[in-house]
């Protein structure tokens, strides 16, 4: 009796430590929370005694950045798995804070992702995180409003500003504004800002010669631009405080004639549950200025194992599971965001959901990635202040503005000489 109470004790205390089997997982609240629920639901069916434990950051990249590497620096043992801006890899590799994953992520595996992608998780010949969908910034705009005014979508930034102006004067709607996008200060105005300053020929810096371009002719004509003719212009001065979620609830109310988010901007839009505007909106590349190529930021998210996690064979399993071929496409069909493996763009299933990402599979292959490197967030930080300064303030000196932005860059990047790689 005593040996049967005494085994029972045992099993009883095994199966509770195989439910004490937790997983702490870093992420950010998704406007599809449910379908991310489900999943990890799912995962935690197919392995028995673990706890997938979410830990909900802010939103915002720039936010999220500071919780995940604040959690780092403090070299936090807790913190299992992480989610990744596209534009962190290279700076979590070079601080040591993320596990490299050559062992579990072979050459050959990698192959089946989209190379930009998997371009940015790679540091000194190693890698350091697994895509789990790709953006690219796309211009939506209301297929009925523009049909109204027989009107193609614009190709040019004037183009759009001239259509703009020219359906709000015939609209006379208060609530009307002509383009609704991130102009808040944070990653996602580095995001909207670079398909301006580069769609005029511009760059954000040189990374040959490591020195900041922003005071050049052509980057200063297309902030100027922003500045006059969009923010206060044919936009409400409210765009200013946008970040993706408000920029797009702009939209999805039938308040903007034009709107630039990620791809899944699509699946909210055409909700009619979430949206005002399904059925009526469409989707192209966005406009360039005249003579130039249109061009897309490169965004995503990736999932890095911390090099402080007591548990890296579980975590790999979690992120394989998520990165798998089916979950990936229960993300693209569910959530609208783009896979990031290049076979599910021809997948019938998910080109019937969402037929752009075939006809938009360049902007998703040719986006426009942030350059890598370990000292983006500081480059980023200066380029955040000065955009919001330069288009915020309509009599901004941006000659002045911009000549000292490329000087904080010019400082930040000296530090990268002599190293082998940006
Ligand atoms: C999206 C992109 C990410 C970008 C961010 C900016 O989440 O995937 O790469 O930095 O938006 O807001």
């Amino acid at each position: 009796m005593i040996r049967l109470l005494a085994i029972l004790f045992v099993v009883l205390l095994a199966s509770d430590l195989a439910a004490q089997t937790q997983l702490r997982f870093v992420t950010w609240r998704s406007e599809a929370a449910a379908v991310w629920e489900q999943l990890i639901a799912d995962f935690e069916t197919s392995h028995p005694g673990v706890k997938v434990v979410r830990e909900v950051g802010p939103h915002s990249s720039t936010e999220f950045h500071d919780l995940v590497t604040q959690k780092l620096r403090n070299r936090d043992t807790e913190m299992d798995v992480f989610f990744m801006d596209v534009i962190w890899p290279a700076e979590f590799a070079a601080a040591g804070w993320a596990l490299p994953l050559d062992e579990y992520f072979p050459v050959q595996q990698q192959k089946v992702f989209l190379e930009a992608p998997i371009q940015a998780n790679r540091y000194g010949g190693r890698i350091f995180g697994v895509p789990l969908f790709v953006d690219a910034g796309m211009f939506y705009f209301r297929k009925d409003l523009l049909a109204k005014y027989n009107l193609p979508p614009p190709r040019t930034w004037p183009g759009l500003v001239e259509q703009a102006k020219l359906i709000l004067a015939q609209e006379r709607d208060p609530y009307l504004t002509g383009y609704s996008a991130q102009f808040k200060q944070y990653e996602g105005l580095v995001c909207n800002m670079m398909e301006f300053v580069m769609s005029n020929g511009a760059a954000l810096w040189d990374g040959q010669n490591l020195k900041g371009t922003l005071h050049l002719a052509k980057a200063k004509e297309a902030v100027r631009f922003v500045r006059d003719q969009i923010v206060g212009a044919i936009s409400h001065r409210g765009v200013l405080a946008y970040q993706e979620p408000e920029s797009l609830a702009l939209f999805t109310q039938g308040k903007a004639i034009f709107h630039r988010n990620w791809p899944y901007a699509w699946e909210v839009a055409n909700d009619p549950q979430r949206s005002k505007v399904a059925g009526k909106v469409g989707i192209v590349p966005l406009p360039a200025f005249p003579g130039h190529k249109s061009v897309a930021t490169l965004g995503g998210w990736q999932l890095g194992i911390s090099r402080f996690s007591r548990k890296p064979q579980l975590a790999w399993q979690f992120i394989e599971y998520m990165t798998s071929e089916a979950v990936q496409k229960r993300i693209a069909l569910h959530t609208g965001r783009g896979p990031a493996r290049s076979t599910l763009y021809r997948d019938p299933g998910v080109l019937k959901k969402h037929p752009h990402f075939q006809a938009r599979y360049e902007t998703f292959t040719l986006a426009a990635p942030r350059p890598p490197t370990p000292v983006y967030q500081p480059l980023s930080n200066i380029m955040q202040r000065y955009f919001s300064s330069a288009i915020a303030i309509p009599d901004s000196n941006i000659d002045q503005l911009a000549q000292l932005a490329s000087r904080d860059m010019d400082r930040v990047l000296d530090l990268l000489r002599g190293r082998g790689r940006p």
